[in-house]
């Protein structure tokens, strides 16, 4: 059988953010898995010399990697590589190609700004770099609208076609977020409800208690509906939206993902709420008076067979409360009974961090009272275990030998700017908020009848 690995890995961008909060560790995690046992050339224009980059490697393990693994770190710093140089000239892919030896199908890993793609993508093609069998992994967001996810397509494919194209979205590399696919299918009893009949709305929330963290120059370029939302929380709607698959292949996972998307009617204003937290406008590299949004809320629908009807709410920020990332689908609710208590609505909760959980909430007999009820959930909550993957090592992990379930597709990519490209484009209002607050108030002009479900990360009731 024909060998589909990459038979090396170049990483662009070796000595920049990337590469040191998330690349490294995964790297040696991998080292330490036994799954990378291939040369790793770095390539950058910082000056360094290989010492330098080894140097970074350790304390990128130290400070984001969970420490130096002596045995797996001696393995890595001997598989890797160094190139320095510029990425418009020629005798930097020449020494790359050099550096690469025996090596025929690299991946080459893009962790640079998406304006130097076109240039390298060309380089790497003249220094003879891309022969069949190599890939290209590029990171989101992939482009700003969709007219600039078209050139970047254009661009890329101009030497690598769609299946050696792999676009990293880190959230499907989380195992909470590609298993409700897994769970959704493996379970008859959440299919009996799954539906517009049953479910009355379903909310996504991504909280995060920190600010921009002094990425104030790439944030203020871009907002929460371009960093999270078009990418990260449309893969988690499509997967907890998306019909079974007809098979386990990427491609027929990719296919019922798009659509779903294609299903979605694009954005109308009135379904978007955005906010900016207080102090954000003194950020370091935040343009003075910046309308970029830190935190949005919206609401869209699903014109589908299952989903008509059935409005699904979507919300990320910074400097919210918690960090927690949530779905509640809830349910529509029983008629009433017992005229002392009118039931609460039945809800599915799925949490994807900090912590995995599943539960289900339901309407119990309170302790003192007779037909007076309590609200209860019974839950399954799971702890990532000492060998759980990170997102950054499943992902490379796959592309380097060849599994494009995981990245997003450019039929994907395409239908999700679709979707958000008609707000993105007018300017909709911005609304203040307090940092470590849920937001601007007038978000609740948006909420489900039932309000917003904040997720709590206090213990939860069970059973
Ligand atoms: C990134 C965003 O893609 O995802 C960040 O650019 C965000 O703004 C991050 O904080 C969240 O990912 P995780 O894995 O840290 O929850």
């Amino acid at each position: 059988m024909q060998d589909v690995s990459n038979d090396a890995l170049v990483f662009f961008g070796a000595t920049g953010d990337l590469a040191y909060k998330k690349i490294f560790p995964a790297l040696q995690a991998m080292v330490k898995r036994g799954t990378l046992n291939v040369p790793v050339v770095g390539v950058a224009k910082s000056g360094w010399t290989l010492e330098q980059l080894k140097q970074r490697a350790r304390d990128s393990l130290e400070q984001h990697g969970g420490g130096v693994d002596a045995a797996a770190f001696a393995k890595l710093t001997s598989l890797l590589a160094y190139v320095d140089g510029d990425y418009g000239d020629g005798a930097t892919f020449r020494a790359l190609r050099k550096a690469l030896g025996g090596a025929q199908r690299p991946a080459h890993y893009l962790a640079i700004p998406p304006a130097m793609f076109a240039v390298v993508v060309e380089q790497l093609a003249a220094a003879g770099c891309t022969a069949a069998g190599t890939r290209v992994v590029v990171e989101k967001p992939f482009g700003r609208d969709l007219h600039s996810a078209r050139e970047l397509n254009r661009i890329l494919h101009a030497v690598f076609d769609e299946s050696r194209v792999f676009r990293i979205d880190h959230y499907l590399g989380k195992r909470p977020v590609h298993n409700m696919a897994f769970f959704r299918f493996t379970n008859a009893m959440l299919e009996s409800f799954w539906n517009r009949y049953n479910i009355s709305h379903v909310q996504i929330t991504m909280a995060e208690d920190f600010g921009i963290q002094g990425r104030g120059a790439f944030y203020d370029q871009t907002g929460t509906v371009r960093d999270v939302i078009q990418n990260h929380l449309f893969q988690v709607l499509t997967y907890l939206a998306m019909e079974p698959p007809v098979r386990t292949d990427s491609e027929a996972i990719r296919d019922e993902k798009v659509k779903v998307l294609k299903a979605i009617p694009p954005l109308a204003a009135v379904d978007l709420v955005r906010g900016q937290f207080r102090g954000y406008l003194d950020e370091k590299g935040v343009a003075a008076g910046s309308r970029t949004e830190t935190f949005a809320a919206l609401r869209l629908e699903i014109a589908n067979w299952r989903w008509q009807g059935v409005p699904f709410f979507i919300r990320a920020g910074k400097s919210l409360p918690v960090s927690c990332t949530e779905v509640v689908a809830e349910l529509r609710r029983p008629p009433t009974v017992f005229p002392t208590w009118e039931p609460r609505n039945n809800y599915f909760r799925l949490r994807i961090s900090p912590v995995n959980e599943l539960a289900i909430g339901l309407n119990v007999m309170d302790e003192d009272e007779r037909a007076v009820g309590q609200p209860a959930e019974l839950m399954a909550s799971r702890h990532a275990g000492p060998n759980e993957m990170d997102a950054y090592e499943r992902v490379l992990s796959d592309a380097m030998a060849g599994d494009r379930t995981l990245f997003a597709r450019q039929d994907y990519v395409e239908e999700a700017w679709r979707i958000v490209d008609p707000v993105l484009a007018v300017a909709t209002p911005l609304h203040a908020y307090e940092p470590h607050t849920w937001g601007p108030r007038e978000a609740e002009r948006l909420a489900p009848p039932s309000g917003w479900h904040n997720p709590n990360l206090a213990e939860s009731a069970s059973l």
